[in-house]
């Protein structure tokens, strides 16, 4: 695909309407404050180079699942083009009805505006050409720099992409696909992934993809009792997915015939019951009662775990271990970051739960690359391809 960077250098921006599709999904409170604007610094970069090439920027991205035409409150923007504009340090107008064009035909160089959530519009989630080639008569050049929605087919990630005059990647698109590229695609080895999370049916595909390719697969969570289950181990009444113990051992079995692992772990932290306050007990798995919750690896698995960490060239990461929400079932997760954390490997991270253990164990500054995508980080993981990158590359070849 074409990257906005080469354009600028081109000087290809200079007073051209520049239409960006960022994410910008951001979680807010009840109140409609921001409580985590990762996603938004992310996206400022492609758009301060844009203002600074002398484009007139129009920003867009969707926030939550509006209905379309229904217009409400709580899907508003407005509160993400405040915080844009002060992390950019100009004023961020925000637009509305902004589809075929009203309000925008003022727009100077270097202004920026931010167009109102793009999921309100009709036709949007169904990708309709109609919207496409609207939003797409709006701009000279089209960038988008959307990896969290790249898995998406929508009008705004998809469609416009075929009608926009240039069609291209922002930076934070490029980076992300680059991080990942650099991870699976020819990774230093061992490549070791971390596949975590409570249930083994919305990982699977992921998990499959991974047995064909990674040197180490590390199972965790409720993910980790299906598998030890599919190794003949009680795991009391841990969550289990009983239906896919077979699919379990197939990549157990896979993985053995190219000579790489699945650690099954040899001790557990279990408890009786799944509270913030249950108590913890770290046990040896033939110790699992039938009373017994697993709910974290035990110590010596993780010590284990940290040492291939240690000893790995690429570090793939999705889903805590235990449920490190509750301190007392956080030690697995807190070790394996720290590990991943001191390791040589380079690593990447991504999900909202494994950012989340990466700020409680603070580890961000010594991640490789935390990728900004759900979604569409688990999509790129599985071996899909990603609909607005893929329309992108069409584009390039055509262009
Ligand atoms: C995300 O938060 O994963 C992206 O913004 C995509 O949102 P969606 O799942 O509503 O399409």
């Amino acid at each position: 695909f074409i990257r906005l960077q080469d354009l600028i250098a081109q000087n290809a921006l200079q007073g051209k309407r520049v239409f960006i599709r960022a994410d910008l999904n951001v979680p807010q409170d009840d109140a409609g404050n921001i409580t985590e604007d990762t996603r938004i610094r992310a996206s400022v970069p492609a758009i301060r180079a844009a203002a600074a090439a002398g484009a007139k920027v129009m920003v867009t991205s969707h926030l939550g699942r509006p209905t379309e035409g229904e217009f409400k409150a709580e899907d508003s923007l407005a509160p993400v083009a405040a915080r844009l504009a002060e992390l950019l340090g100009q004023p961020v107008e925000l637009k509305q009805n902004w589809v075929d064009g009203a309000g925008l035909e003022g727009l100077q160089a270097g202004q920026v505006v931010l167009l109102e959530n793009v999921r309100v519009n009709r036709g949007e989630k169904k990708n309709s050409d109609e919207l496409a080639q609207k939003m797409a008569a709006l701009c000279d050049i089209y960038v988008n720099d959307a990896f969290g929605t790249a898995h998406r087919a929508e009008a705004s990630t998809h469609g416009i992409a075929k009608f926009a005059p240039i069609a291209c990647a922002g930076p934070l698109l490029a980076a992300e696909l680059d991080a990942l590229g650099k991870a699976l695609g020819a990774p230093a080895r061992p490549l070791l992934a971390i596949v975590a999370g409570s249930k083994v049916s919305s990982k699977l595909s992921i998990l499959k993809a991974l047995a064909d390719k990674v040197d180490n697969l590390i199972v965790g969570g409720g993910i980790a009792n299906t598998f030890m289950k599919a190794s003949g181990l009680n795991i009391g009444k841990s969550l289990v997915e009983n239906d896919l113990v077979d699919e379990a051992r197939a990549i157990i079995d896979l993985m053995a015939k190219r000579g790489a692992q699945v650690p099954i772990p040899v001790d557990v932290v279990c408890a009786k019951e799944f509270s913030p306050t249950a108590v913890a007990t770290v046990k040896a798995v033939a110790d699992v009662a039938d009373d017994d919750m697993i709910l974290d690896i035990g110590p010596q698995t993780a010590a284990t775990l940290a040492a291939q960490i240690a000893k790995a060239g690429t570090v793939v990461w999705n889903g805590p271990v235990g449920v490190f929400e509750f301190d007392q079932f956080g030690e697995g997760t807190k070790t394996l970051a720290l590990a991943i954390a001191q390791s040589p490997a380079f690593s990447i991270a991504g999900g909202g739960d494994t950012l989340a253990a990466i700020a409680k164990y603070d580890i961000s500054a010594q991640v490789g690359y935390i990728s900004t995508g759900g979604g569409a980080f688990l999509e790129f993981l599985e071996g899909k391809t990603l609909p607005a990158v893929e329309i992108l590359t069409q584009r390039a070849a055509a262009q």
